[in-house]
């Protein structure tokens, strides 16, 4: 068992020296993130299936935190692997997010542990960013089967639909203001990837297909926006570093999301309407 952790630890130094994700405390946290919305997972698969032909057998989400973008997959496919270099996450993904047909390990994406061929569909669900990204898509391609898709997606905020412009502003900028002050504790290359919806990165497929800002809604709480925001690594870092700060911080976003929902005769336990804007990148591999 001892041997076991260390090669982990080993495999985490190698592909993850930051370690982000890593701590109990974190995994738990990181259990509030919301599972990836439907209409997403139904414009993936809508693809996938223009080439494969239904049974779906087997599906592998990597970088699968506490499994909120792997159970979504679970009623298309015979068998769904969640991988994640953090044994916390895999830890919490399994108390948390169990089904039959579902099994986590803790893995890096860089050396996935699949034959060649043998796996229809990867998710990489705001994760690429984090991955070594050469060594990842390479492993992809290798075990992907012939018409087998890779999905890369991610976002960067949750809102409120009130349906107003200027309101859909200030929450902007809200987002870009606490996005400052967590800029000395964010590991500033991978999030400037995400930000940047993954524009600089080649990926080695047949068919690419980039889909900016798919716009899904769902319901959720003024409350759950604030428990996604203390989930963000660099979040964690601040409040690692100088506690009482990150409070501030956090407090200060609350604050005012909360005041904004109060112009709205909205309390932050009222069910309202949510959103994520995705950045989607669908890649499929073609043997022929
Ligand atoms: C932002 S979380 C995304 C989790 C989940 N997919 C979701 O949609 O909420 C990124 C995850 O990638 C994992 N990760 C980072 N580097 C990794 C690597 N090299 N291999 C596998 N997982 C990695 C982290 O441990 C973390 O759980």
């Amino acid at each position: 068992m001892s041997e076991k952790k260390s090669v982990q630890d080993e495999r985490a130094e190698k592909y993850c020296p930051e370690k982000i994700y890593y701590s109990d405390n974190h995994a738990e946290v990181y259990c509030y993130r919301k599972d990836t919305s439907t209409e997403l997972i139904e414009k993936i698969l809508s693809y996938l299936k223009e080439k494969v032909p239904e049974p779906l057998q087997t599906a592998a989400d990597v970088g699968c935190g506490s499994g909120q973008s792997t159970v979504i997959l679970a009623p298309y496919f015979k068998q769904v692997h969640g991988l994640d270099v953090s044994p916390a996450q895999i830890k919490q993904a399994e108390a948390t997010r169990s089904l039959p047909n579902v099994s986590y390990a803790a893995c890096p994406a860089e050396e996935l542990p699949f034959s060649e061929g043998s796996v229809q569909l990867i998710t990489a669900a705001t994760s690429l960013h984090w991955f070594k990204v050469d060594l990842f898509l390479a492993d992809v391609r290798r075990v992907l089967s012939n018409n087998g898709v890779l999905a890369v997606y991610g976002y960067m905020s949750m809102k409120p639909d009130f349906g107003d412009l200027e309101v859909e502003a200030q929450l902007g900028q809200l987002y870009d203001e606490y996005f400052e002050k967590l800029e000395p504790y964010h590991v500033s290359t991978s999030i400037q990837m995400m930000k940047n919806k993954y524009k600089d990165v080649n990926f080695p497929f047949e068919e690419v297909v980039r889909c900016p800002d798919v716009r899904c809604r769902f319901e959720g709480r003024l409350v759950d926006i604030v428990n996604y925001v203390s989930t963000f690594s660099g979040f964690q870092k601040f409040k690692l570093t100088d506690n009482k700060s990150a409070e501030e911080c956090i407090g200060a976003f609350r604050k005012r999301l909360y005041e904004i929902g109060s112009s709205f005769k909205r309390s932050p336990e009222d069910t309202i309407v949510l959103y994520r804007d995705y950045q989607l990148i669908l890649c499929r591999k073609t043997n022929a």
